[in-house]
C-alpha cells in the first residue's frame, strides 16, 4: 500500500474509524496528525466495541506501529485513561505507540476557556465538544503553548504551567468562571508524564526512517473537511487542519511523499454542533434516531441529519484531492422511498454550483435536489458489488460521477466484515 491519507469528506463522523481499521491491515505505521480528544472513532471487532479518541485505531492490530504526530493536541491525563482502557482489553502498546514531543498539551484552563467562549457567544455558539481544543490551538498559534516535550522536564513544565495558570485564572476570574488549581494540575500532569514517558519521542526521524525502509504509512484524519479551520464552514469549524494538507504539517511528511488520498463519506450527511447545513432534513434525522443511529461517539449528542450534498462533495474533492472515496452507512438509506441528492444551490434567486465562502451566504442557500428511487431492501448482508440492489448501485454510480472519483469501498454496517471492497 502506498502512503495513504484518509480524510472525512463531510463534517466528521463519516465512519472513518472503520475504514482506517480495514486499511490498517496493509499499513505498517498509522499516524494521527491533528485534532484531539474531540474526535471519537468507534471500531467494532466482532461484538467488542472500542471508542478511541487520541490513539490511532491501528493500535487494535497487533504488530502495527502508531504515531501521534506534532499536529495533535492532547490532554495527558485523558491519554493515560485511554491507554489504561486499552490495557484492560489486553491491548499492549509497548514499542509500538510513539507520541510527538511537539504535540501541544490541553490543560484544564483550556476546557474552562472553551466553556467561557461558548457561553459568551450565546445564540452564536459553535457547539464545541468542550474539550478545550480551540483554546489549545489558540495558545499554539499565539506561541504560548505548552508541549509534551516540556512535560518530560518537570521543572521546566512547572514554570511554564505556573505562568499559564496565573494568566488564565485572571481571565476566568474576571468572567466569574471556575479557576484552575496549579498544584492539582501539576500533580495530575506529572503523574501522567511518568506513564507517558516511554512513548514520547521526536517522531520526525522515526517516521522518515520508516519511509526509508519502505514501510507504508496510513494517516488517520480526525473530524472532517467542513470542520477545517481554513476550508470549512468558518467560524463553525474546529481549530485544526482537517483536510489532506494537515497530514503533512501535522506529521512532518512532505507532500511529495503522499501517494494516495482517500475520502470517507456517508451516503447522506450529518453534523454535530451548530452552523449551516443546507440539506438538513429533520424527518430523515428522526428516522435515523428512531433506528438508534447517528448519536455522537464523543458527546452522545444526536447528530443533525440531511441528504447528500453534491456541491459540498465537489468542494471536498478540490481541497483534498481525493483519489478515491469510501462510502459508508449505505444501509442507513435501506428503508427510504425517495433519496434526494443536492446538485446545486439557489442563492438569492441564482443557481450556483460551488460553495459560497461565507457561512452567512451558505445559510441562505436552498438546495436544488435530484431524486433517486430508493432500493427498499436490506443491504447489510451484501458482500459484493453484484449483490447490492440495482438501485443502490445506481445511487453509488451517481456519487462517483458527481465527484469524478472512483469508489474504493462501500460500507453497509458497523462491523468490519460489512465492507464491500471495490478495488
Ligand atoms: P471543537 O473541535 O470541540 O472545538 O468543536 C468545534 C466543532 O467541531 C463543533 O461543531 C463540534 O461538534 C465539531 N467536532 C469536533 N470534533 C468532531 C468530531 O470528531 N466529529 C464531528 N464533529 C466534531
Amino acid at each position: 500500500m502506498p502512503n495513504t491519507v484518509l480524510i472525512g469528506a463531510q463534517w466528521g463522523d463519516e465512519g472513518k474509524g472503520k475504514i482506517v481499521d480495514v486499511l490498517t491491515e496493509e499499513a505498517d505505521l498509522v499516524v494521527r496528525m491533528q485534532g484531539g480528544n474531540n474526535a471519537g472513532h468507534t471500531v467494532w471487532h466482532g461484538k467488542k466495541k472500542y471508542v478511541l479518541h487520541l490513539i490511532p485505531s491501528g493500535i487494535l492490530h497487533r504488530g502495527k506501529t502508531c504515531v501521534i504526530g506534532n499536529g495533535v493536541v492532547l490532554d495527558p491525563v485523558h491519554l493515560v485513561h485511554e491507554i489504561d482502557g486499552l490495557l484492560k482489553l489486553k491491548i499492549g502498546m509497548g514499542r509500538r505507540l510513539f507520541i510527538s514531543e511537539n504535540a501541544h498539551l490541553v490543560m484544564p484552563y483550556h476546557r474552562e476557556l472553551d466553556a467561557l467562549r461558548e457561553q459568551s457567544r450565546g445564540k452564536k455558539k459553535i457547539g464545541t465538544t468542550k474539550k478545550g481544543i480551540g483554546p489549545t490551538y489558540m495558545d499554539k498559534a499565539s506561541r504560548q503553548g505548552v508541549r509534551l516535550g516540556d512535560l518530560m522536564h518537570p521543572e521546566r513544565f512547572a514554570g511554564l504551567l505556573k505562568e499559564r495558570v496565573r494568566t488564565n485564572n485572571a481571565l476566568l476570574k474576571a468572567h466569574g468562571m471556575k479557576t484552575v488549581s496549579f498544584k492539582k494540575t501539576l500533580d495530575a500532569c506529572l503523574a501522567a508524564s511518568k506513564r507517558l514517558k516511554p512513548f514520547v519521542v521526536n517522531t520526525l526521524p522515526l517516521i522518515h526512517a520508516a519511509m526509508a525502509q519502505g514501510k507504508n504509512l496510513l494517516f488517520e484524519g480526525a473530524q472532517g473537511t467542513f470542520l477545517d479551520i481554513d476550508h470549512g464552514t468558518y467560524p463553525y469549524v474546529t481549530s485544526s487542519s482537517t483536510t489532506s494538507g494537515g497530514a503533512c504539517t501535522g506529521s512532518g511528511v512532505p507532500p511529495n511523499r503522499v501517494d494516495r488520498v482517500v475520502g470517507v463519506m456517508k451516503a447522506y450527511t450529518t453534523r454535530v454542533g451548530e452552523g449551516p447545513f443546507p440539506t438538513e432534513d429533520d424527518q430523515l434525522g428522526e428516522m435515523f434516531h428512531g433506528m438508534g443511529r447517528e448519536f455522537g461517539a464523543t458527546t452522545g449528542r444526536a447528530r443533525r441529519c440531511g441528504w447528500l450534498d453534491g456541491v459540498m462533495m465537489r468542494h471536498a474533492c478540490m481541497v483534498n484531492g481525493f483519489d478515491d472515496l469510501s462510502v459508508t452507512n449505505l444501509d442507513g438509506l435501506d428503508g427510504v422511498e425517495q433519496i434526494k441528492v443536492c446538485v446545486a444551490y439557489r442563492l438569492r434567486g441564482k443557481r450556483i454550483e460551488t460553495m459560497p465562502s461565507s457561512h452567512l451566504d451558505l445559510l441562505e442557500c436552498q438546495p436544488v435536489y435530484e431524486v433517486f428511487a430508493g432500493w427498499k431492501k436490506d443491504t447489510s448482508q451484501c458482500q459484493t458489488w453484484a449483490s447490492l440492489p440495482p438501485k443502490a448501485r445506481q445511487y453509488l454510480k451517481a456519487i462517483s460521477q458527481m465527484t469524478q472519483c472512483a469508489l474504493s469501498s462501500v460500507s453497509v454496517g458497523p462491523d468490519r466484515l460489512q465492507t464491500i471492497r471495490l478495488n
